[in-house]
This record gives C-alpha cells, structure tokens and sequence, in this order.
C-alpha cells in the first residue's frame, strides 16, 4: 500500500499524533507534535485513517532519540520517543479529557516516576509457537517480537527472560509466562499452558516484597502492582487519606499491598477478594505480621454484603472498575469517605458519575496521578470522594 505524507498537528489519546491527508483524520502512533512524517494506511475509514509510521522525514522538537532497539515492532512501550517531561504532560492532558468527558472539571497532582527505566516489576512474557522466541506482543497484533534485552524491566525480570529464552526445559505448549520480581532481587514465575498456570522447574512461584509494612508473600500467577517505588509513593498518601479511619472495608484486595498499611491504622479492616488463592495469601500476609484486626473474604464482592459499621471505603478495582451493583453497595454502605484507586481513567470517570448520581452518593473531591507505567500511556490514578 502506498504511504502518505503527514504533517502531527495535535495529540489524540490514547497516545497518537493526528494530522490530516485530503481532509481525513489520520492517527499516527509513537509521533509528536511537529512531526512530518511518511504513513502506511492500516485501516482507512471514511472520515479517518489509522496509519502505522513509516518513516521521520522531519522530527517535532519534542521527539527525542528512542534507546530501545526494539521499540519500532514491539508492543510494549508507547511513549520512548518523548522526553520524560513531555511524557507525563500528554498524560496528564489525556487524563484530564476523559474527566472532562464525565462532567468532572478538577487539577491534577501528577506524581513522576522516581526511575523512567528498569522500574518494572511483573510482566507477561509471550512465546511464539514456531520460532520458540520469548518477548512481548506486537502493537493490535498477536504476533510474538522477540526480546532479548528490555529497557523497562527490573534487573531481576531480565534474568528471567534470559532463562525463558535459553532453557530447555520450558513446557512444550508454554505460550506465556508471568514474571514476577521484588524490590530484593528475587524472581518468580508462572507459565500458562493451555487455561492452567503451573510453576517452572527450578523457578520460585513466588516472591516476598516489603513496602514498609511487614513482608508480604505476592504469587507470579495472581496480581501484583508493577512498580514497587510507585506503590510506596501510593501507600504514603493512602494513608495519609485514612489518617482518621476506624472501621475500613477494602474492596479487590488481592493480597494484601494495601492491606497491611490499611491495618496500621484501622480498627477493623475487611478485604474482599474474589481470587480465593490470592485471598489465602492475603490472610497468610496478615497473620505472619500479626495484624489480627484483619478479615479477607474470598468471592464476588457483588456477591458479599458490606460491614454495617463502616467509615472508609477503599477500592482498587480491575480495568473494567466498579460493577453497577458493588456502586449501588458503596453508596448505600455508612462509610464517609471512598478511596478509589483505578488503573483505567475512562472507567474510573464512568463510575465516579455513577457514584454521585444516586441519592447520598460520594462526590468527587480530588486526585492524584501516578506514573506507575513509565514509557507507556497508562496511569495509575487515587482519587478520594466524599458524601
Ligand atoms: C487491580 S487488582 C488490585 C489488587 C490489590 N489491591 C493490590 O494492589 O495488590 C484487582 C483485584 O481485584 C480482584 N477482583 C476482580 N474482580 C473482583 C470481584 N468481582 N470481587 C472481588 N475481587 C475482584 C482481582 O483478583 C485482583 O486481585
């Protein structure tokens, strides 16, 4: 196909550059404002044009040169090409959109990543079926690009690349392996074969990490936040939100990151977990710690009814955020105060409207942004709400 030469006039989440060709919108990803770029068209639609970047002819002056050898194919890493600085003001800018779309007009305290390199701590590594390669997923593709080296992972999850890319005794039908690192150095993993998740012979399961509140024992198979010094960051103002709480619930707790420092200062605190092994971790987590005023339940918390004496409410949700239901439970819960924390700011926006528009809801107060995801589009967001 042939390409077609544009000139980036403007951003256009998540993470392109738009210009136009004979009067059709064409979003261009990994470019910066400035760019006069050569384009392939990959879908063309009557008013627009996705198009994949052929070539720089002529950089913006916010483009900056990519260290990543492998950034042009592999799906990883959004961002590389924008100086740090710019990186966080185009999201900042995107996430201030989407709010603005939910009728939520507000500042944004944006908080930088303390290392824009080697910060990340869990990752799903792919394997191509044919080829044997170990990497990530191509850009809207399935296709494996394999990674040798990675400008993003903690040191300990490149060894374990290493060892996925050099070992014999990978599982014949591995098609993905979830790595696990902690802050110590340590590495664990979980290969997916089929729909099971089974451990690699000679490779931990799991890792203890430590964010200030006791050692906690987090699973390669089950969650885990990605970057560790992002999650101290998030602990501090979690709690300084909780200074006065007494008796917390804890909705999608996982194990327990923000459960040990909830039981620091709660009476009681409740976590709810639907992963049943991530649940039992949770209640291992809190009893090799001695906090004995914390309850994990495990299931849907659809499916669960909320303590009747409650004043703060914590929730950390998957992408997808807050079910209809489990926003009906919140409003009508007797907690003061919510804490929501969301990795997903189109479904964070969705449900802050949802939680203001029935009688007594929470109203929105303010937010803090993280760069949980440096080089990436995505964000880590705590936004804290009212009555
Ligand atoms: C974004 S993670 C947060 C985990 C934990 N807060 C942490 O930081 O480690 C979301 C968690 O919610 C759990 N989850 C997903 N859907 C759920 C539901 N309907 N009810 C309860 N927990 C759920 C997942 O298993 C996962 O552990």
């Amino acid at each position: 196909m042939k390409t077609i030469s544009v000139v980036i006039e403007k951003y256009a989440p998540p993470g392109n550059g738009l210009g136009f060709y004979q009067g059709k919108a064409v979003f261009v990803p990994r470019t910066v404002v400035g760019d006069e770029v050569l384009v392939s068209p990959e879908k063309e639609k009557k008013r627009y044009i996705i198009g994949r970047l052929e070539k720089v002819v002529k950089p913006g002056l916010k483009r900056r040169e990519v260290l990543c050898p492998h950034y042009a194919e592999c799906g990883g890493c959004d961002l590389l090409h924008l100086a740090y600085s710019d990186q966080l003001e185009l999201k900042k800018d995107m996430l201030l959109q989407v709010l603005a779309g939910a009728g939520i007009q507000t500042g944004v305290n944006m908080i930088a990543a303390p290392d824009e390199f080697h910060y990340r701590h869990r990752a799903l590594f792919r394997r191509d079926a044919e080829t044997g390669g170990v990497g990530f997923l191509r850009r809207r593709s399935h296709q494996v690009v394999a990674v040798p080296e990675c400008l993003v992972l903690a040191p300990a999850l490149l060894a374990l690349l290493k060892e996925l890319r050099v070992s014999s005794a990978l599982p014949e039908k591995m098609l993905s392996c979830h790595g696990l690192a902690s802050s110590s150095g340590t590495f664990a993993a979980a290969v997916e074969v089929g729909s099971c998740c089974q451990a690699l012979s000679g490779i931990l399961e799991s890792v203890t990490e430590n964010y200030g509140f006791g050692d906690l024992e987090l699973a390669a198979s089950g969650f885990a936040q990605v970057n560790p010094a992002i999650t101290r960051l998030m602990i501090n103002d979690l709690l300084k939100h909780c200074a006065d709480a007494c008796e917390v619930a804890e909705l999608y707790g996982g194990s327990g990151t923000f459960s040990l420092p909830l039981a620091t200062i709660a009476r009681h605190l409740t976590v709810y977990e639907s992963d049943s092994a991530a649940a039992a971790r949770g209640r291992r987590n809190a009893t090799r710690n001695s906090f004995d005023n914390v309850c994990f339940i495990s299931g849907r918390v659809e499916r669960k009814t909320l303590p009747d004496s409650l004043d703060t409410l914590v929730v950390d949700p998957p992408r997808s955020g807050l079910d209809p239901l489990v926003v009906e439970k919140i409003v009508k819960s007797k907690a003061s105060q919510l804490i929501y924390i969301s990795c997903n700011p189109a479904t964070l926006a969705r449900d802050l409207a949802r939680l203001k528009e029935l009688d007594n809801g929470f109203i929105f107060d303010s937010l803090t942004a993280y760069d949980m995801y440096a080089g990436t589009t995505h964000l880590e967001v705590m936004a804290y709400l009212k009555r």
